[in-house]
């Protein structure tokens, strides 16, 4: 193999994968790293994917429970098989890797398995599994290694009786008792499979609301739906430790505001406070910087402080942990290397929680546009009043979108429904476009569609909704 090429990234995930096809469609000899045995990085092999399989089949259990009978259909008994359900999740992953793969080929973008060192501007070094390393010349380089989870000072996560998300989404039985510590993304997804398949969960989150930087009517709204659903939650709670013996995990965990001491015992802990970069070596030896939260710093272009090294997704100092987000700076990054104009919209970036119903944002929330001092007006518009939502037996939720008081400019919308995460994607095109509510309210929306909450809370804005 000629080992001199013009770009390598370095890690396979929707960062790394979508900018190394971004540079071999330029016409850049391009190479990707992965040390993992499939390509895809947390994603697709641990993430967004095998979570979304198993929100989607334990939904499909719950509503064939609890729902099928009153839609009029009867069936027999409905038992669950865990080990079948965790088979398709297997499946679907193996299929995605393998599409990356054929994709890679498709597009002559070398694939190279191991560990991908930065052994200095233009070298890259790759460990195989046997501990070889073989060395790489390269003009660019691309840091786009992700991020892995964190923990609570004290507590170690075993993956056993105490996970993470990687082994939140493989128990072998459904846990009678779940704690899930931290109400964000990963807490609350993976509550509400393991609520539906059997088991009793409570939240435990730190602040006095669930979801932190989301509007906060999103949060009191979201939260109010999750209890129903039978989900228990102790905010304002810190955990102090976690402690697995004969058996039994129990969690330790102070009120905030009383310091009262309380316990929980459960079979399973889940810890999903969050995530951190994962660089996987020393790189400030190199000149590298990396700031306060150890992230790689990174200027508009994605330069790192070295010349030639780029970094993208996870682990930079930029934008939120999000997989879409990686995939567009992967793009940018092929672009600003190709001398094109590579740039992302760091204002408008989509963020989805693929509960039941889901919840979705794009811009900013009322709270941040109060801090900014910047004037607004809002448009509601619940999904009560929506036909297709209401015939679906889907009325949770409402549409919100704000909009400046002056302009009419739209700045931030958020939703809960059941398909947030697709109608999010009209109001982040609006964005983009720079729309006004009126654009929206002026535009044809197909009938009986959940889409008409969007048109009718933009309608909300200027005051004159039809439907409420
Ligand atoms: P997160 O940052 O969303 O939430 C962590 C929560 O843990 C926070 O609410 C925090 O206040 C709480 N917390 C921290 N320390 C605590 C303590 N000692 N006791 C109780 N609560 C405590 O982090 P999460 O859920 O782990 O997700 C990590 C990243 O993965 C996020 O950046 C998220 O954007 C991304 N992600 C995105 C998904 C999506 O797009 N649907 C799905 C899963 C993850």
């Amino acid at each position: 193999m000629n080992n001199n090429f013009d770009v390598i990234v370095i890690g396979s995930g929707p960062g790394g994968y979508v900018c190394a096809i971004r540079s071999a469609q330029l016409g850049l000899k391009t190479a990707c790293v992965e040390v993992d045995k499939t390509l895809g990085g947390t994603c697709l092999n641990v993430g967004c994917i095998p979570s979304k399989s198993l929100l989607n089949s334990s939904e499909m259990y719950h509503k064939a429970h609890k729902e099928f009978e009153k839609l009029g259909i009867e069936t027999g008994d409905i038992k669950l098989n865990l080990s079948k359900m965790m088979n398709n999740k297997k499946k679907s992953i193996l299929t995605l890797t393998k599409g990356i793969e054929f994709l890679f080929k498709k597009n002559k973008v070398t694939y190279l398995k191991g560990k991908g060192l930065v052994e200095s501007v233009g070298t890259v070094a790759v460990v195989d599994s046997s501990g070889k390393r073989n060395h790489y010349k390269t003009k660019n380089i691309v840091i786009g290694t992700g991020s892995v989870p964190t923990s609570i000072p004290g507590i170690k996560i075993d993956e056993k009786n105490i996970v993470s998300s990687t082994g939140a989404i493989s128990f072998e039985k459904v846990p009678k008792d779940l704690v899930v510590i931290g109400g964000g993304y990963i807490g609350l997804e993976l509550s509400s499979v393991w609520k539906r398949l059997g088991s009793n969960v409570t939240v435990i989150e730190f602040l006095d609301h669930i979801i932190p930087g989301v509007d906060k009517d999103i949060s009191i709204e979201f939260q109010k739906i999750l209890n129903k659903q039978g989900i228990n939650f102790k905010l304002n709670s810190k955990v102090t430790a976690v402690k697995y013996t004969k058996n039994k995990t129990v969690v330790d965990f102070t009120d905030n505001k009383s310091q009262k001491r309380e316990k929980i015992e459960c079979d399973k802990v889940l810890v999903a406070v969050g995530r951190k970069a994962n660089i996987g070596q020393d790189i400030t030896n190199l000149g590298i910087k990396l700031d306060s939260q150890k992230k790689i710093e990174v200027n508009e272009k994605f330069q790192t402080s070295l010349k030639n090294i780029y970094a993208i997704g996870d682990v930079i100092n930029k934008g939120p942990m999000l997989a879409h987000k990686a995939e567009d700076e992967g793009i940018a990054v092929a672009e600003i290397i190709a001398n094109q104009a590579g740039h992302v919209n760091y204002n408008v970036i989509p963020s989805v929680i693929y509960t039941s119903p889901e919840v979705a944002m794009v811009g900013k929330t009322e709270e941040q546009l109060k801090k900014d001092n910047i004037k607004y007006k809002v448009g509601k518009f619940p999904f009560l009043a929506n036909s297709r939502a209401k015939v679906n037996n889907e009325s949770e939720g409402f549409v919100k979108i704000i909009a400046d008081e002056k302009t009419d400019k739209v700045l931030g919308v958020s939703i809960i429904s059941s398909v947030a995460g697709t109608l999010i994607a009209e109001l982040a095109l609006a964005m983009e476009f720079g729309a006004s509510s009126e654009d929206i309210a002026r535009t044809c929306h197909a009938h009986p569609t959940h889409s008409e909450a969007v048109k009718e809370a933009a309608l909300a804005v200027d005051k004159r909704p039809i439907h409420f």
